[in-house]
């Protein structure tokens, strides 16, 4: 499919999403301070950059999982559903977990995310999103972690894509369309 000719402008970059990886990473050790183990499940594909540098700043042991979630938009915006594409490799009953997320939006993935995966009874279980537009929201979802706020602005980079291109910028962009 064609698209129309953009550019990128910088919005958050690489070094202020260091910082505040940081700091996540450091909040979310103490909250699972007195864990086992934190399975920390990252939902695919958007968030294999963020959950690569989190997972290096938690000091906690660590089980890496991943989960590919798919939403579909409909007719109306109201009934839209999320299916799954590849489900987690490991059991999480009784166990601490983190979902790992890019960016929410609508707040439909995460919705559901969070209650397929608490039908499975961990022992807790929080979410942890980069990027957050409170703008967009349909549906009643917050992450237990947000790195930033941002206004309701078409972003790309940092994992994130515009049609699967622009996921290896190493900052948080801005599309521009010229
Ligand atoms: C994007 C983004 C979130 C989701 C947020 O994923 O990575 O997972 O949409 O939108 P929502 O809050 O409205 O549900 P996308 O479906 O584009 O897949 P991708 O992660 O593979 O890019
Ligand atoms: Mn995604
Ligand atoms: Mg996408």
């Amino acid at each position: 499919m064609p698209q129309d000719p953009y550019v990128i402008d910088e919005m958050i970059s690489a070094k202020t999403i260091a910082a505040r990886v940081e700091a996540l990473a450091g909040e979310i050790s103490a909250c699972f301070s007195d864990t086992d183990k934190l399975v920390v499940v990252g939902l695919l594909r958007g968030s294999f950059i963020f959950i690569a540098d989190l997972v290096r700043e938690l000091s906690l042991p660590v089980e890496v999982d991943f989960l590919e979630a798919s939403s579909y938009g409909s007719m109306t915006e109201s009934s839209r559903e999320v299916r799954i594409l590849k489900d987690l490799r490991g059991e999480i009953a009784g166990r601490d977990v983190l979902v790992v997320e890019d960016i929410v939006d609508t707040g439909y993935t995460l919705h559901h995310v969070r209650h397929l995966l608490s039908a499975r009874k961990p022992r807790r279980l929080k979410v942890c999103a980069l990027l957050d537009k409170p703008a967009r929201r349909e549906v009643d979802m917050s992450a237990d972690w947000v790195g930033f706020d941002i206004p309701d602005e078409f972003v790309v980079g940092y994992g994130i894509d515009y049609a699967q291109n622009n996921r290896n910028l190493p900052y948080i962009g801005k599309v521009r369309f010229t």
